[in-house]
């Protein structure tokens, strides 16, 4: 399904010009709901209440989290909560990227990384406030042998090709075959395993390449429903279909824990499943100004629990960018720092003293606002407002540039995005209190930034 507001005019032909929005399929047809507002805040309300809102997530979700593709098991795990205990730096989450699978082989894990197994590691750092989630690929080794595999050929829950065969894909262990998510037995099948893997001790689940990423291989080969689907017709759903499923499995293990899962793609009606960070993104300050749109635009489209890696990832990042990245990010709904092996180490302890002493600054502001932050996910679940808002969302009239945004009703904040320091700023109208310098502020300003000081008004 695709949609154009008019902003590619080469598209269309002279019969289309008076149209305003042009809506189509590459086939079938389309379900076309069209919400009426205004103002901005009845419609996200609708649209949030017709998609499903977020249930209440588990208060660590909210903390900070720190990831490497590189962490994998016990010896990492151990260096972070060192670090993290003797810097003083507050964190929930300690995330395990691919490499603690054995072989890439998913819902297993490698027996040296974790030598007292996952459930005493788990059980160790669960007791010391942090949970330890790892990531889980919808990619299935293709491998006679492998248990998985096996199981899931048995009961036919693969994708199929027009030839009636597995779909075969080229993923992180080599030749993969992908649960067939639309099936409603496939989504079942995928909850046990996922039910096992909880047991293990796991606090959440990181769903990741279920966009689905196949390798260098035709997607418009990979059928849904016992092959009588075309691509198309489910592709977007399936992270949707994946969330569902990982849920499901989560929530049968710990049937009174409330479920955390990040995942990378969604569809309408994720919201009631996952949460959604953006992907891979690049350590510069093109993606950083950029991070603040991506964001509100997610927080206004149904996707409420979002928010971008910290710092990520294509390249190396410095002590200046990691630092305004952090003061922008601190309050988005989701935060974690996440990086790539082959890239500078970012961890907070990693910058100089002042750096460190900078972002745990932060950190622990994020802390310290967390019942502020945590009643929002309330208000969200039960109006349907989102956490991060744009700032016409509450006050109507004037320009506002959208890398000013608000965290709920209350706090504004103004990011200096820009490596010079300080920013302009017109302030929506009424009096603000400047929380950095402790001053009732308003109209026109001149946003200085120093290193313990983000433009942030309440
Ligand atoms: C792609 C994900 O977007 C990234 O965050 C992750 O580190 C790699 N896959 C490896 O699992």
């Amino acid at each position: 399904t695709w949609i154009d507001t008019g902003t590619d005019p080469s598209f269309f032909g002279p019969e289309d010009a008076n149209r305003k929005v042009v809506l189509g399929t590459e086939g079938g047809i389309p379900s076309l709901w069209i919400i009426v507002g205004p103002p901005l805040q009845e419609l996200t309300r609708k649209l949030q209440k017709l998609v499903g809102v977020t249930p209440r997530p588990p208060l660590w979700s909210l903390g900070y989290h720190q990831c490497r593709w590189e962490y994998k098991g016990e010896k990492h795990l151990k260096w972070l909560n060192d670090h993290m205990v003797k810097h003083k730096t507050p964190n929930d989450g300690l995330w395990l990227d691919i490499d603690y699978m054995e072989g890439y082989r998913v819902f297993t894990y490698d027996k040296d990384a974790f030598p007292e197994g996952p459930e005493k590691t788990c059980a160790k750092y669960a007791a010391l406030g942090r949970k330890v989630v790892p990531i889980i690929d919808p990619g299935v080794k293709l491998e006679p042998g492998n248990p998985v595999y096996e199981d899931g050929l048995k009961k036919n829950v693969f994708c199929l090709t027009p030839e009636g065969k597995p779909y075969v894909g080229f993923v992180w262990p080599g030749e993969t075959v992908f649960p067939d998510f639309s099936k409603p037995e496939a989504r079942t099948w995928w909850a046990g395993y996922a039910k096992s893997f909880k047991a293990l001790g796991f606090g959440g689940a990181w769903v990741d390449m279920n966009d689905p990423s196949t390798g260098a291989v035709d997607p418009y080969a990979m059928l849904f429903r016992d092959g009588t689907l075309p691509h198309g017709a489910f592709r977007n759903q399936y992270a949707l279909g994946m969330q569902m499923a990982t849920r499901d499995g989560f929530q049968q293990a710990s049937p009174n824990e409330r479920i955390f899962i990040l995942s990378r793609s969604g569809y309408t009606g994720t919201s009631r499943f996952a949460a959604i960070w953006t992907g891979d993104n690049v350590s510069n300050r093109w993606y950083l100004k950029g991070t603040i749109p991506t964001t509100l635009n997610l927080s206004l489209s149904g996707i409420p629990f979002n928010g971008p890696d910290v710092g990520w990832c294509m390249n190396d990042t410095n002590e200046e960018l990691m630092i305004d990245w952090v003061k922008s990010g601190f309050l988005f709904p989701f935060f974690r720092n996440h990086s790539g092996g082959s890239h500078r180490r970012q961890e907070p302890w990693t910058f100089s003293d002042q750096g460190l002493h900078i972002i745990t600054w932060y950190t622990s502001l994020r802390y310290m606002l967390m019942p502020y932050l945590y009643q929002l996910f309330v208000q969200q679940e039960r109006d349907g407002d989102p956490i991060l808002r744009p700032v016409q969302y509450h006050y109507a009239g004037g320009e506002i540039p959208d890398d000013v945004f608000l965290v709920g009703e209350s706090i504004l904040q103004a990011p200096v995005l820009e490596e010079s320091g300080h920013r302009q700023l017109d302030l929506p109208a009424g009096q603000w209190f400047d929380a950095r310098w402790g001053k009732w502020v308003s109209g026109h300003l001149e946003a200085v930034c120093g290193p313990f000081a983000t433009p942030l008004y309440f």
